[in-house]
C-alpha cells in the first residue's frame, strides 16, 4: 500500500471535520465522514427517537469501505471506532477537547438537553479513547487537543510528523 489509512475519531463536535478537510486537501487523501456516507447512502438500521439520530448500519458500511480502504490513502472519519477491522488503519488520532468548549460546540447545533448530556458525558469519560485502546495496538494511537485553532495547528504538525515517519518505514 502506497497511502496510509488514517483514523480520526472523537466525540461529536471536537473538531475531526476540522481536521480531515485540511489533511485532505494538502495531501489529496480521501476524506470519508461516515455519518455522512451512512446518511447518503442510507446505511441507517433505524432511528433513535430517544436521542434523535440515525442508528448506524455498521455491516452495510464496512462492506461498502471494504474495496476503498484496500487501496490506502483514505482518512476516515468516525465518532466511534471499535467496529472497524483493525486492519485497516495504520494510524488512529483520537481528538479531544474540553468539555465546556464542547458544550459551547454543541449547544450551537442546538442539540437537546439529553443528548448533549450524553455526549459530554461520553467526552468526561474518555469513552472514544478508551475504545481505541481496546481496539488498536497502543503505538499507533495518538490523542490530539481539538480546542482551540492553535491545538489544531499542533495536531495537524503532529499527524504531518507521523506520516513522514510512515513513509520512511514503509
Ligand atoms: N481546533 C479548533 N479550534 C476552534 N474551533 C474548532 C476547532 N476544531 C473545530 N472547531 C469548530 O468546532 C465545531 C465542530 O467542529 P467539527 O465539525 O470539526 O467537529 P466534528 O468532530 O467533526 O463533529 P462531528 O462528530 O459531528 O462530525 C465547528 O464549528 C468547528 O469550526
Ligand atoms: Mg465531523
Amino acid at each position: 500500500m502506497s497511502q496510509p489509512n488514517i483514523l480520526i475519531t472523537g466525540t461529536p463536535g471536537v473538531g475531526k471535520s476540522y481536521l480531515c478537510e485540511k489533511l485532505s486537501k494538502k495531501h489529496d487523501f480521501n476524506w470519508i465522514d461516515c455519518s455522512k456516507i451512512a446518511k447518503d447512502m442510507d446505511f441507517v438500521e433505524e432511528y433513535d427517537a430517544e436521542y434523535n439520530c440515525p442508528i448506524l448500519d455498521e455491516d452495510k458500511l464496512m462492506d461498502y469501505l471494504e474495496p476503498v480502504m484496500a487501496k490506502g490513502g483514505n482518512i476516515v472519519e468516525y465518532h466511534g471506532c471499535d467496529f472497524f477491522p483493525e486492519r485497516w488503519f495504520h494510524g488512529v488520532f483520537v481528538v479531544t477537547c474540553s468539555n465546556t468548549i464542547l458544550y459551547d460546540r454543541l449547544k450551537a447545533r442546538n442539540y437537546d438537553e439529553k443528548k448533549l448530556k450524553s455526549n459530554i458525558e461520553c467526552e468526561i469519560f474518555g469513552t472514544v479513547l478508551g475504545e481505541a485502546r481496546d481496539s488498536y495496538k497502543a503505538d499507533i494511537i495518538f490523542q490530539l487537543n481539538g480546542e482551540t485553532r492553535a491545538d489544531a495547528e499542533k495536531s495537524l504538525d503532529m499527524i504531518e510528523n507521523w506520516y513522514s515517519i510512515w513513509k520512511l518505514r514503509k
